[in-house]
């Protein structure tokens, strides 16, 4: 019998356990283990009736994704059809996940039974492809394909309980163990005459408007992307023709999509995540200091949405302010955030009222001295931080975690106003803190391993993506994308028009471009930072068309007008000849020659200059790998996931051209545009800029 693949019996019920942990992806040997199985148990005239289960955390979490794109052949008798054809009933019994290729071969059996917390789904489209294993042809048939359409082109997990709400499971399994159940379910129904198949059931009744309104609501976020498109195509194709044809035209268009560039960008980007919260700087095995309560310094924005986050993910938080005022306004802010979150529908009332009653207001270092991990958000003064660390210092218990969410402050420095300097460590979130996903891990010169392995073990408890960076200015995020907001303005000096840039941007696809960003976000923020920098550093190139805008009251959306107009209580960017004026006005001044742009070369000028500095990054250690720099990007600036990462996406151009496009832009432009040496030695040994590392 197969390793992966289990087959025992009770009574007259075949039970088909799968047994390839850690969560029973269809690796190697099983399928033909469920083949064997399935075989075994039909020819066995005992057996009445089987059930497909699996051992330890999960039914079939999906299909193994090492194994696409490498040419498999495809298998001349595939599961789901071996388990809909069996003459003898099947019930899969589902805990943990049925993914992908887990739940289509649970659509093969006859039956489906789950656990209330197991969750389903076909989530393919993440990574580029479709359900190709007769998921988009039964699924429809099954649930409709009005539910169908909206499962495979979002791709999310559907909780059992809906599931079962659905159609796509029979039962749920309350008060009892789930093999049990499955047991007795299959003695139930091992005497029905007729068994239930997916395949042979008519499409319910349905508007056929769906498919084009469905066209239209991915058009913006399926831009350059081939896989939702070839979803919604599937689930249309499975209304019109006939169930063997279906699967038939299924498998060509996943053909299609097995090799393209934007699942081969998916799968980098799925195993670049993993791998970017692995630092080679944490041993494996380090172990974390336990968490469960957490207290935040500083309810300003940042310190709610990190009150927030912890809230969200059932750790009790208190928050502190010194100043009441603040306190009370930080708090009616978390309450209004949640209560907007509970009016567009996307969380209940119930679960609102529980997260709100583990955030606690309190006033004084005392109250939050037993928490096990404080994370400070105050104002942005190295002074300010340091005078908080030395009283959390003065009153936090030995072993919690002391934590500054700065976002560009030296680490160094603010540990060193402590005694405890290796309990000291960046935790730099992303606005908004509650929504963005990264999290910058800032190792200080002392912060110890074990601090360390605890923040990015936090990280993972509060769902955010925890990578490890260095201790300089910007940390890594924020200094690799730093020469883009100043190229992004200098491109208007030169000719280019905020709404082209973005408009490039968008094409390219982020979800907004970078200056109607900046309105949202407030240009006050830049332009404090850029003044501060320029009176430390004179060489700093100014930026006289930004300086203007602010100058002249456009703080961005919260004034009504930035980059762009906008009218009252309306947040569409209006392009705006007013800043065109001022903008042909300023270059006139400095008297920069004016030329058009098209939109490669306005990607290209900010994203390279990114690349560049990011070479820089990697080559002083303060990342150690690219996979850690395109994670970032992925995760604390909405880069297009289908394109990879930054480095990812640099190599689809090719090293070399990019190494020759930004020597050609250091003679045309300066110093600014000088590549980074790791860059250079990259582009002569032809090594893609995705394997940098620090120590090429
Ligand atoms: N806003 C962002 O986009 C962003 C993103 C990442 C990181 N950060 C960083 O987060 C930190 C906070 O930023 P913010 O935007 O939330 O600021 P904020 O001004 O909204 O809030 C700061 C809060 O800290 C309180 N505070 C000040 N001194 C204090 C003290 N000694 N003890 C207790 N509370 C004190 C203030 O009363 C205020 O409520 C900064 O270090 C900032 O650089 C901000």
């Amino acid at each position: 019998m197969s390793e992966v693949v289990h087959f025992s019996r009770q009574g007259p019920v075949g039970i088909i356990t799968v047994d390839y942990p850690p969560v029973n992806a269809l690796g190697p040997g099983v399928r033909e283990g469920i083949l064997d199985a399935l075989d075994r148990g039909i020819a066995d005239s005992e057996v009445r009736a089987m059930v497909l289960i699996g051992a330890g955390r999960s039914f079939i979490a999906g299909a193994d994704i090492r194994g696409f794109g490498k040419g498999r052949r495809s298998p001349t008798r595939r599961t789901h059809d071996a388990l809909e054809t069996s003459p003898k009933p099947v019930v899969a019994a589902i805990h943990g996940y049925a993914l992908g290729g887990g739940l289509e071969n649970a659509l093969g059996c006859h039956y489906r039974i789950a656990v209330p917390s197991a969750r389903v789904g076909l989530p393919e489209v993440l990574i580029g492809i479709l359900p190709g294993g007769g998921g988009t042809q039964r699924l429809p048939r099954l649930i409709g394909p009005e539910a169908a359409l909206e499962m495979i082109v979002s791709g999310r997990h559907v909780p059992a309980p809906e599931a079962l709400k659905l159609g796509i499971l029979d039962e749920l399994v309350e008060g009892a163990e789930l093999r049990d159940a499955a047991v007795a379910f299959a003695m139930r129904v091992m005497h029905e005459p007729v068994l239930p198949r997916a395949s042979e059931r008519e499409i319910p009744e349905h508007d056929p408007g769906i498919f084009e309104a469905m066209r239209k609501k991915v058009a913006r976020r399926a831009r350059n992307q081939k896989a939702p498109w070839h979803c919604i195509r599937c689930v249309e194709i499975a209304c019109s023709t006939p169930f063997e044809e279906g699967i038939r035209q299924e498998r060509a268009l996943f053909e299609e999509l097995e090799n393209s560039e934007e699942a081969k960008a998916l799968r980098y980007a799925f195993f670049a995540e993993r791998e970017a919260q692995r630092s080679p700087v944490v041993p494996r095995g380090t172990p974390a200091r336990p968490v469960e309560a957490a207290a935040v310094v500083g309810a300003g924005t940042m310190g709610g949405g990190i009150a927030m986050t912890c809230a969200d993910a059932g750790l009790p938080v208190k928050i502190m302010d010194k100043d009441p005022e603040a306190l009370a306004r930080g708090m009616e802010r978390i309450g209004k955030t949640y209560a907007a979150s509970v009016a567009r529908g996307s969380l209940d009332e119930a679960v609102m009222a529980a997260r709100l009653a583990l955030i606690e207001p309190v006033k004084t270092y005392d109250a939050i001295a037993d928490a096990d991990v404080v994370i400070e958000a105050v104002f942005e003064e190295v002074g300010v931080k340091r005078d908080v660390f030395r009283a959390l210092d003065r009153t936090m218990k030995q072993g919690a975690l002391l934590l500054s969410n700065t976002s560009a402050l030296d680490i160094d420095e603010i540990a060193a106003a402590t005694e405890r300097p290796e309990d000291v460590a960046g935790a730099h979130f992303f606005s908004p803190a509650n929504v963005m996903k990264l999290l910058e891990v800032v190792r200080g010169e002392r912060t110890s391993q074990e601090v360390l392995a605890s923040v990015q073990a936090l990280a993972k408890r509060l769902a955010k993506v925890g990578v490890v960076c260095g201790n300089c200015d910007g940390f890594v995020a924020n200094r690799s994308r730093a020469p883009f907001n100043t190229e992004m303005i200098i491109l208007l000096e030169e000719g280019a028009l905020p709404e082209q840039v973005d408009g490039a941007m968008v094409e390219f696809g982020y979800p907004m471009g970078p200056f109607a960003v900046g309105d949202l976000a407030g240009l006050d923020i830049g332009y404090a930072g850029r003044k501060r920098r320029e009176a430390a550093d004179p060489t700093i190139r100014p930026l006289p068309i930004a300086d203007a805008l602010v100058e002249a009251g456009r703080l961005g959306m919260k004034t009504g007008a930035g980059w762009y107009r906008y009218e009252p209580g309306d947040r569409t960017p209006h392009p705006d000849p007013e800043v065109a004026a001022l903008i042909r006005r300023i270059a006139g001044e400095s008297g920069v020659e004016q030329r058009e742009f098209d939109d490669e070369e306005i990607v290209q000028r900010l994203l390279f200059s990114s690349v560049n500095e990011a070479c820089r990054i990697i080559e002083e250690g303060m990342a150690g790998r690219a996979v850690e720099v395109d994670t970032m990007w992925l995760y604390g600036f909405g880069f297009p996931r289908y394109r990879g990462g930054l480095m990812y996406w640099a190599d689809t151009i090719g090293v070399r051209s990019v190494y020759g496009r930004i020597a050609a832009w250091h003679q045309r432009y300066g110093e600014r545009w000088a590549p980074a040496p790791l860059l250079r030695r990259l582009a002569e040994s032809g090594t893609p800029l995705k394997e940098a590392a620090s120590d090429m």
